[in-house]
């Protein structure tokens, strides 16, 4: 996809490739950098979604009877795009987020763009906002598809109109920790999941509820929150924003996706690394008492990549965990980060470069 290929309502737009944005790329956290462009397409009832567009990035117009402002109608993903040292971009599986959009859109009865029109507004929208793509070594374009609910409803039912929308924002680190070692602390009074649920989908209800657990814990001094199954309080689910794993000996344990997981895309790809590296690799359930014996622990996910966890609080017992350069979760994502910033080979075809 060339910049030529834009569609024409760009070319009103006072737009460089090559001039870099100005931002001070040594501190980026993960905060919103406002962008150049996002994309926008939309679907009538039970049509298919139009031609897309470009747009100025800037707010969008909602009927305040909108689905996904009076009943949470709306998804959204998350995917990386790289700047590697001769300038090219590379996106991460894109066609995977792609995929977990459909997914997800079926569940929250909703309209969803093909794998097609989904990657490509995905390239659409990196290609505009370019000069907002870190240098190599300062973080990536994080972009950030949403589909929702836009249309008017009142009566509860799914929305006559629905909006898929692209944005994107450069970013570094997503704990303030950095790549220090996070201290998380096992939740047991509020839920993120239930069997049934939409946990297992990336719909945008399953994350303001997690807020007040989570601004509990930090204000106590820890980095996250651990949430456990709603069925038997005894098992590990996820991290408020990513996935978890376990390392004992050789064995590397992540919980199963059986509906209140989300199937996270550094998941699938951590699982195959490690299958790679010869470690015996279990998706199943795994139960707190197990994660409390773990050698290791470490979560996945777009925005935090491979965050090794240096400790677990759960009903005032801490655990700490091996940590550092000679850790599993080190050498997995150094593998990971490899492939994504081009500096390894793409031997899986993992990565789309724009
Ligand atoms: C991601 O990792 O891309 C996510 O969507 C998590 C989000 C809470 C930042």
């Amino acid at each position: 996809l060339s910049s030529s290929s834009l569609p024409q309502a760009r070319e009103q737009f006072v737009y460089s490739d090559d001039e870099s944005a100005d931002v001070d790329w040594d501190n980026l956290g993960f905060g919103l950098v406002p962008t150049d462009y996002m994309y926008i397409m939309k679907c009538a009832k039970e049509g298919n979604f139009e031609q897309g567009q470009l747009n100025r990035y800037g707010k969008v117009e909602l009927s305040p009877s909108a689905g996904v402002l009076n009943y949470g109608q709306g998804l959204f993903e998350g995917i990386k795009a790289c700047r590697k040292e001769d300038g090219r971009l590379l996106l991460f599986r894109p066609d995977q987020n792609a995929i977990r959009m459909k997914i997800g859109a079926e569940r929250m009865c909703m309209p969803s763009p093909s794998v097609d029109q989904f990657v490509d507004a995905v390239k659409q929208t990196v290609l505009a906002n370019k000069r907002w793509v870190p240098p190599p070594g300062k973080g990536s374009l994080y972009v950030r598809p949403l589909l929702m609910g836009s249309g008017p409803v009142l009566g509860l039912a799914p929305s006559p109109e629905h909006t898929f929308l692209v944005y994107a924002s450069p970013v570094c680190n997503y704990f303030k920790e950095g790549f220090a070692p996070l201290n998380l602390y096992v939740e047991d009074e509020f839920d993120r999941a239930s069997p049934g649920g939409t946990g297992g989908v990336k719909a945008i209800s399953n994350y303001a509820p997690v807020l007040k657990a989570q601004i509990r814990a930090k204000n106590r001094g820890f980095s996250d929150v651990l949430y456990l199954d709603t069925v038997n309080k005894r098992y590990v689910e996820e991290v408020s924003c990513c996935n978890i794993f376990i390392v004992k000996g050789n064995m590397i344990a992540t919980p199963a996706t059986n509906g209140t997981i989300l199937a996270g895309v550094t998941r699938r790809s951590i699982i195959e690394i490690a299958g790679d590296h010869g470690y015996q690799v279990e998706e199943r359930r795994v139960a707190v008492d197990e994660l409390m014996d773990a050698d290791e622990v470490f979560c996945t996910g777009t925005a935090v990549g491979v965050a090794s966890v240096g400790s677990i609080t759960y009903h005032n017992t801490k655990v700490e965990f091996r940590t550092g350069a000679k850790t599993v979760s080190a050498e997995l994502y150094s593998d990971l980060v490899g492939i994504q910033k081009g500096l390894s080979e793409d031997k899986k075809g993992w990565i789309v470069e724009i």
